[in-house]
């Protein structure tokens, strides 16, 4: 696992938007797996800005999210798809076509998880999955417990992600409490797996995926499994980490040698 602690909560995004741009220029048909929340703002704002200064082109780029709720409209404020549409599609040269996102509408809920599936693999599977983590640990919404094989499929959400989301919804609004996600299984088949944890309020997930056992009571700690993670979070995320020292000094290595 690679683990880059940065000053800033906007370095952190420059940084994982710079690997993403450098991707997408080089790769044709390039597969994104995109994420929501707080945290993964900035990565997209800095992906808006290098296609504005006419560096990439998201025009053959293929996009699936990790999640959407369920029974949101799309046209809802507090859907993924409203949130995917207003923070980053509506400003790039992409095709709406070719953005996906876990969507249902008509109950046809092992249907929709199964097609989803489908189409991942039919795309020839996720070249770069982007992640946030929650504060128990979750990815996507792989919730606590979750099996660390798991498939797209829908899940019911922890007391706790419900609480830290109910920040999106007024008082007048239903939040739901059920959702699908692209399961752990699914998210480890992605060919690299780009994690962004940012705030002291992420610190003991971060230190639990990265330091901890490998337990489903944790999700993020299956990334430790993975042969291809970079682990981006500013140093309040970082400030439980035990090897701190560790991974700054091999991050600087790597800018030596590696890049
Ligand atoms: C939601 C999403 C997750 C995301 C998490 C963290 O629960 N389903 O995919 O990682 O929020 O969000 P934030 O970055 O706002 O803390």
């Amino acid at each position: 696992m690679r683990v880059v602690i940065l000053p800033s909560e906007l370095e952190a995004g420059t940084f994982i938007a710079n690997i993403i741009a450098e991707f997408i220029s080089h790769k044709e048909n390039a597969v994104l797996g995109l994420a929501t929340g707080n945290s993964i703002v900035l990565t997209y704002q800095a992906l808006i800005e290098q296609y504005k200064d006419g560096k990439i082109s998201f025009k053959k780029v293929t996009t699936f999210n990790l999640d959407e709720y369920i029974g949101l409209e799309s046209n809802c404020e507090q859907s993924y798809r409203y949130y995917m549409d207003n923070t980053l599609f509506n400003h790039l040269d992409i095709n709406k076509k070719n953005t996906h996102i876990p969507e249902c509408f008509n109950n046809e809920f092992k249907a929709t998880c199964n097609n989803y599936e489908s189409m991942i693999n039919d795309y020839g599977g996720i070249d770069i999955q982007l992640l946030g983590i929650g504060t128990n640990g979750h990815i996507g919404f792989n919730e606590p417990t979750s099996s660390l094989a798991s498939r797209t499929r829908v899940k019911t959400l922890a007391e706790n992600t419900i609480q830290n989301n109910s920040r999106f919804f007024d008082e007048t609004e239903i939040q739901p409490r059920l959702a699908i996600t692209m399961g752990i299984g699914t998210i480890m088949e992605a060919k690299q797996i780009i994690l962004v944890g940012l705030g002291k309020h992420k610190s003991q997930a971060i230190a639990d995926a990265i330091e901890g056992p490998i337990t489903s009571f944790c999700p993020g700690s299956i990334l430790q499994q993975h042969d291809n993670v970079i682990v981006v979070i500013d140093e309040h995320a970082a400030s439980k980490l035990k090897l701190y020292d560790y991974y700054i000094n091999t991050e600087k290595m790597h800018q030596q040698y590696m890049c």
